[in-house]
């Protein structure tokens, strides 16, 4: 899978991305990523500037149509098709891990990223197919979001990832993870559970999925009805729901 990112900071997504399991997989051939800076498309010929004062005023300046489009159009020719071009905003919908198995499946994806108090209205229009938040906070600029979303994008690229981690963790069937331990068996007098030291399968595989209900219900409540949870899963559920409400009981 091909990421291009279109932006003012090439070493910051370079540099990013360069680093970790996206380095490696980039040094494996399973994914790249390319920086192209907006700046080389400047229409200015001295500073180079791509931005300027919004129209009917307002705080900030804004970057200019032109120089993204024309980033764009040479991107494009490259790439050889017109690949999905995702400008990063809070104004976009909230990136989620659906959205990243999605966008897993192009063999191109091209991201746009905004600076100062955003773009030009008419260049979003004419190239951007997918408008993304990575949450309801402002940040500087798209550099990061965009980095978020290829990490979580690649994640799901076959290859990237050893074994099958990407499909056991978190999110994939809208429960938390159950908490994990290693060596030593003792850390400053708190001990492993006792249960995952047992070797006994069914035990800690029943432990696990109830302390992955207790986390989701104690800190993503609102992911429980969209998890696919059995049965006993439900009796589970019910009983920390009973226990929590006598505890509350007993508080007043
Ligand atoms: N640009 C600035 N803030 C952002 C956010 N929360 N998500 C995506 N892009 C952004």
């Amino acid at each position: 899978m091909n990421f291009h990112v279109m932006t003012l900071f090439p070493e910051l997504i370079q540099g990013a991305a360069s680093q970790s399991i996206l380095g490696r997989a980039e040094n494996k051939g399973i994914i790249s990523v390319e920086a192209v800076n907006i700046r080389d498309y400047s229409t200015d010929m001295k500073h180079h500037h791509v931005d300027d004062y919004p129209y009917g005023g307002g705080a900030g300046m804004l970057m200019q149509a032109e120089p993204i489009y024309r980033c764009y159009e040479d991107l494009t020719e490259k790439i050889g098709h017109r690949a999905r071009v995702v400008y990063l905003t809070p104004q976009g919908r909230v990136f989620d891990q659906q959205m990243a198995r999605e966008f897993a499946e192009e063999e191109d994806l091209v991201f746009l990223c905004g600076h100062y108090e955003g773009v030009d209205e008419r260049v979003i229009e004419m190239i951007v197919t997918d408008c993304v938040s990575i949450g309801d906070y402002v940040l500087t600029g798209g550099e990061l979001p965009s980095l978020v979303m290829i990490d979580a994008i690649s994640r799901m690229v076959p290859g990237v990832l050893s074994g099958d981690s990407a499909e056991i963790e978190s999110f994939h069937d809208n429960l938390l993870e159950y908490p994990q331990y290693t060596r030593p068996e003792e850390f400053m007098g708190r001990k492993v559970p006792e249960i995952l030291l047992s070797g006994h399968h069914a035990n800690i595989e029943k432990w696990r999925r109830e302390k992955r209900i207790e986390r989701t219900l104690e800190v993503r409540p609102d992911l429980l009805c969209k998890a696919n949870l059995s049965k006993n899963d439900l009796k589970y559920l019910r009983k920390l729901k009973e226990e929590k409400k006598k505890e509350e009981e007993n508080n007043e």
